[in-house]
Formats: structure tokens, sequence, C-alpha cells
């Protein structure tokens, strides 16, 4: 792995800023849409960018994933989502994600066979770790855990420098993903553990080891396994989100990339993140009709309805190029699985939330996680699942952002700190508090 392409050639333009205090100017290059922090600090010792939330900040260079959040594009080193999902497979895109290119067939062969003959666990990982769990604990917090553990059996994962090591774990951490998150199901709902059948595709895999003896209807069908797989690959990166970012910056101590994984896993459990689809699903239960939607959105206006998930993102200010896909893909998985009665309820709330000017002078759009939570109850996964089934994907993602990382020899990420708080004082001892 790590055979990038060649950066193209970078937009070189400049600005001049003035320090009005001293009159002194300084010339500033525009490189990619960016200006250095360092170069502009020359003029402004002392002075630190405040950025909470970096909603201004490039924390990085990258040549991994192309977004474009006025259009509404994504594209995956160049290849756009809509044929990536339409062709690909999940594991084709992990390639490309990790590599810079599409695999011929010989390269494909050797990465679906290396994957394929990686997804079984150390057994003390099963019975120590995941079976050790209280009965009740959430599925994310074991995969999270179960993660982080891994890297106490592989010890040569330390070698982050060394190639052949750094291939072997990328290729163990995909491939475990599934087996760790079928686990942690299956013990959460008191089920016994499967092996992987080393026979099927990755998704089928995965299918197989969810539902085997518990719901033979889902288990291993092609027809679902391909649309999981086009989940996946529609989940698979998403330049600096909130994880990729914690994957980052952990990864940038040369922690090992269990740890790391581990760690932007750990950021995806939040609900902000990848908790959203599961309270979309609790919102359209709440709502619980389609005679109910347009007063749940004059609360959300209101605002005492909370807001409305599922909608709006950070960077995408029009329609999520994903969303899009996922909605063809869930007539799909319904033809199988039959309808989910929220889809109705749905379906209405956008159509009156996208000719509400509140939402459109916000240009608040229905993002990822407005059907995909659909599809995942349709296909019998517990709302506990929904962040697993985000992070089974992301891995490759999160991988090709640390590879690249590495590769770009970055400093460690050590922001600095407006301070707020107190002046010098002397301590007091308690009797006199
Ligand atoms: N419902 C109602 N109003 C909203 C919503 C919403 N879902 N999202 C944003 N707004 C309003 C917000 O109140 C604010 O209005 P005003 O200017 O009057 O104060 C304005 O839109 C801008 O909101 P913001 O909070 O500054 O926007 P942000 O970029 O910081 O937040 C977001 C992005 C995704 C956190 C937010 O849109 C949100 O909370 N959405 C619902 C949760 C959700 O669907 N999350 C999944 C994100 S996609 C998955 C992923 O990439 O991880």
């Amino acid at each position: 792995m790590g055979d990038i392409r060649e950066r193209p050639e970078p937009v070189t333009e400049s600005i001049t800023i003035t320090d009005n205090r001293t009159g002194e100017s300084i010339e500033i290059p525009i490189t990619d849409g960016g200006v250095s922090a360092s170069e502009w600090s020359k003029l402004l010792p002392g002075i630190w960018f405040y950025d909470p939330g970096f909603t201004s900040t490039a924390a990085c260079e990258s040549s991994i994933t192309y977004l474009d959040g006025e259009e509404g594009i994504l594209r995956y080193r160049g290849y756009p989502i809509e044929q990536l999902a339409e062709s690909s497979t999940y594991l084709e895109v992990a390639y490309l994600l990790l590599n810079g290119e599409l695999p011929n067939a010989e390269q494909l062969a050797v990465w679906q066979h290396d994957i394929t003959h990686h997804t079984f666990i150390h057994e003390n990982v099963r019975k120590r770790f995941l079976e050790g769990f209280h009965y009740d604990a959430h599925p994310m917090g074991m995969l999270v855990s179960a993660t982080a553990a891994l890297s106490t059996f592989y010890l040569d994962a330390k070698d982050i420098f060394d190639p052949v090591s750094r291939d072997k774990q990328i290729v163990r951490l995909i491939a475990k993903m599934p087996t760790l998150a079928a686990a942690a199901h299956r013990f959460s709902v008191g089920m016994p553990f499967v092996y992987p059948d080393n026979s099927l595709g990755f998704t089928a895999n995965f299918l197989s080891m969810m539902w085997k003896t518990a719901e033979p209807r889902f288990d291993a069908n092609p027809a679902l396994a391909r649309a999981l797989d086009v989940l996946f690959i529609l989940h698979a990166d998403h330049e600096q989100n909130c994880s990729t970012t914690a994957m980052r910056v952990v990864g940038s101590s040369h922690a090992d990339p269990y740890s790391a994984t581990a760690a932007a896993a750990a950021a995806l459990y939040g609900p902000r993140h990848g908790g959203a689809n599961e309270a979309v699903i609790r919102m359209l239960g709440d709502i619980g009709s389609m005679d109910n939607v347009e007063a749940f959105v004059e609360s959300v206006k209101r605002g005492d309805g909370g807001r409305l998930q599922g909608f709006g993102h950070r960077v995408y200010k029009s329609y999520d190029p994903r969303a899009k896909i996922i909605k063809r893909t869930a007539d799909e998985v319904f033809e199988i699985t039959g309808k989910n009665p929220l889809l109705d309820v749905a379906l209405k709330l956008e159509e009156v939330a996208l000719s509400d000017e509140y939402f459109t002078s916000r240009r608040l759009y229905p993002n990822v996680d407005f059907y995909s939570g659909l599809i995942y109850q349709a296909m019998g996964f517990p709302l506990e699942m929904f962040p697993v089934l985000f992070a089974i994907p992301r891995t490759a993602g999160w991988l090709a952002h640390w590879q690249e990382m590495l590769e770009q020899d970055s400093k460690i990420a050590r922001p600095r700190q407006l301070y707020i708080g107190a002046e010098e004082r002397n301590y007091v001892p308690i009797a006199e508090r």
C-alpha cells in the first residue's frame, strides 16, 4: 500500500495583509485554496488563530477525498461517489482509498484473498474481552474496546514505519471489524458467536455472522449484501470529519493503528456524528404518523421540538449526494424486507421541510443519516448497531488518512489555546477556605 499519486500542480495566488498597529505588511501565498497559518504568524507573533470546531481550518493536505459542499459533490480519489456506488464494491473502494488507484483484476484478487483470510479473531478477544462485558453492554462500546485490545495481540503494530507491518495491520483491521461487530451484537442479545464463513464475500460474511440461526431471511442474502455493500461504499470516507480528525490526531503521536482506530471509533460513537441515524428513527417514531408532520416541523422552527434529525451538514449546503443514492437503495431493500412503516413519515417530513423557508434559507437538506437508519432497521439491525454499521466501512477511510499522514511526516497535533482563566494567586489552606 502507499502507492499514492503525484500531487497535482498547486494553483498559487497571494494576498497581502497589513498589521495596522505597526504598518508592516506581508505577502502570503494562497495555495490550493488555503493560506499557511505559520506564514501569517510571522507578522503576528504571539497571536493565535481562534477557531473552535475548526470551522475555518484546513488541518492537513490530503489527496483522498474531494468534497464540495456547495455543489453536493463527493469523490474518492477523483471518482464520483455515484459511479462507485453503482459499479464498484466496498473492498475495491477500500483498496482505492488506501492505494490511490483502482486495483487491476490480479491486485483485487490478492486484496480480497488477504482480507478474507484475516477475518478470524483471537479466541481471547472473543472469550476474555467481548464475552467479558456486562450483558447489556452497548455494541459500539464493545467495538471501541475490542479494537483497542487488538493492539495487545499484534505487537508488530508498533512498527508503524515498516511498510510490511503497516500493510498487515491495515488488512487485519478492515478484515476483523465485521467479525467484532457481529460478535458484539450477538453477545448483546444473548446469541452464541458465529465464526466467519470465508467462502462468502466481505458483506455477505458479515450478514452471515449477524443472522445465522437468528434471522434466516437476512442471513447472507445476496441482494441485501449488495445493498449493504453500497451503504459501506457511501460511508467509507468523508475527508476531515470528527472521527477521521481523531484518527489523525492520535496517529500523529505515532500510536499504533489499533489504538488510533479505537480513538476514531470512540469519536464516531457520539450522537452528533455516528449516532444521528438512530436519532432519526427515534424522531420518526415520536412523530408517529404523516398527520403529525406539519406540527412537528413548526415545533422545530419554534425551537421547542429539537432539531430536525438527519437534516443539515457542516459542509453540505445542498442535498447530500449520499442521501440521493441511499433513497434509491431504500426502495431496493424494502422490496425484499417489506416497507419500513416510518418511510411515509420520512418522505412527508422531507417534503414539508424542503418547501419551508426556515430550512431553505439555512440551506438545510437531508444528509446521509436521514434514510440510512430506515434501511438498517428494515434489515433487522437494532438501533444500537447503527454506529457500528458506520464504523465497519469508515475503518478503510481512517486507515487511508492515517497512512497518508505518516507518509507526509506530519508534526504531532498540538494546538494552542486562548487562556481565559484566573491570574496567578496563592494557595489557600483548606481550613481558611
Ligand atoms: N434542524 C433545525 N435547524 C437546524 C438544523 C436542524 N437539523 N441544523 C442546523 N439548524 C439551524 C441552526 O439552528 C442554525 O440556525 P440559526 O442560524 O437560526 O441559529 C443554523 O441552522 C446553522 O446551524 P449550525 O448548528 O451552526 O450548523 P453546524 O454546521 O454547526 O451543524 C449539524 C451541522 C450536522 C451538527 C446540524 O445541522 C445538526 O445538528 N443536524 C442534525 C443532526 C444530524 O443530522 N447530524 C448528522 C450529520 S451528517 C453525518 C456525519 O457526517 O457525521
